[in-house]
């Protein structure tokens, strides 16, 4: 598996699974299944509920704990006094291991300073093995960069062809976060599984318009965890090193970008912020 270097050195897989919308007992099944055909980064959440069934499939898998490198993220309900570095002993009870490979704040709401300060006495005391982000807009990150300690590792974003982050990119780029892409499929939105341009790109290498996409992101530098509960489509979103695009392709789904989201609205339109506040009742 093809590995990208982290901020901080550790080494982890460019290519993942992610089990956002799996059941909790459907998760367990599907991890093993992803295990089974070859993924060995796994990207759960505590607002996912299956972190139990992730680390059930990791450690029935017969793949050593070091082989598999664990993504988890905190959810906003945990952000304040003690809670962050409780729910990450929490987290860590579920999955049932004695360290998480990359720990990320979910969301940019909230009391984020002091959860990522927890993140980062996690990472001291050896329970993660990096710390990153996820959703975090250029301003969050440059803010979060310029006042605490470690530099997160990764930021994971809405990213797909539709919506490539072209420009916060250039603000990763600079801090040295490495960009993650949530959402690599487009969820299936805007037409994505019958794209023509990724459908006639595709023909020419004897592959699929998504591995296309797929294949697309991680020539741009980007870490990508396609989700699929079908065992046959995980093998399918797997199938990515046997081929390269030309320089005239990818300037080709260049263009299919909208610079916009498609699947989560932006964290800046106050109708958005309200909707994530109503996950916090207080
Ligand atoms: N940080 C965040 O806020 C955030 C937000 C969303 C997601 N994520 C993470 O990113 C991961 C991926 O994003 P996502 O799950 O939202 O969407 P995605 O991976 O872009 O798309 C998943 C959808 O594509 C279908 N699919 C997968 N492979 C396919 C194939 N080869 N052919 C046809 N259909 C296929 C899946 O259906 P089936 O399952 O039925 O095959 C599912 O409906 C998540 O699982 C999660 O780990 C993070």
């Amino acid at each position: 598996m093809q590995t990208i270097k982290l901020n901080n050195g550790v080494e982890m897989p460019q290519l993942g699974y992610g089990v956002f919308q799996v059941s909790p007992d459907e998760a367990e099944r599907c991890v093993a299944d992803a295990l089974s055909v070859g993924y060995r980064m796994i990207d759960t959440a505590q607002a996912y509920r299956n972190e139990e069934g992730v680390g059930r499939a990791i450690r029935q898998s017969g793949v050593p704990r070091e082989e598999v490198f664990v993504v988890d993220k905190i959810w906003m309900s945990n952000y304040e006094g003690d809670a962050p570095m409780q729910s990450i002993d929490e987290s860590l009870r579920k999955l049932g291991t004695d360290y998480i490979d990359l720990m990320l704040l979910h969301q940019p709401f909230g009391d984020r300073y002091n959860a990522y300060r927890a993140l980062e006495r996690a990472l001291e005391a050896g329970k993660v093995r990096a710390i990153g982000v996820s959703n975090f807009y250029p301003d969050h990150l440059i803010d979060l960069c310029h006042f605490m300690d470690v530099v997160p590792a990764v930021n994971q974003v809405e990213t797909h062809v539709f919506f490539q982050q072209v420009e916060a990119r250039k603000y990763m780029d600079e801090l040295g976060v490495r960009h993650m892409s949530w959402g690599p499929l487009a969820e299936g939105k805007n037409g994505f599984f019958t794209n023509e341009t990724l459908a006639a790109i595709g023909a020419k290498h004897g592959k699929t318009g998504p591995q296309v996409a797929l294949r697309y992101l991680l020539q741009r530098g980007v870490i990508v965890i396609p989700k699929s509960v079908r065992k046959e489509r995980m093998e399918q979103n797997l199938q990515l090193f046997d081929f390269e695009l030309t320089n005239d392709e990818m300037a080709e789904i260049l263009k299919l970008d909208t610079a916009r989201p498609l699947i989560m609205p932006s964290h800046h339109d106050p109708e958005i912020t309200k909707m994530f506040m109503g996950f916090v009742p207080r």
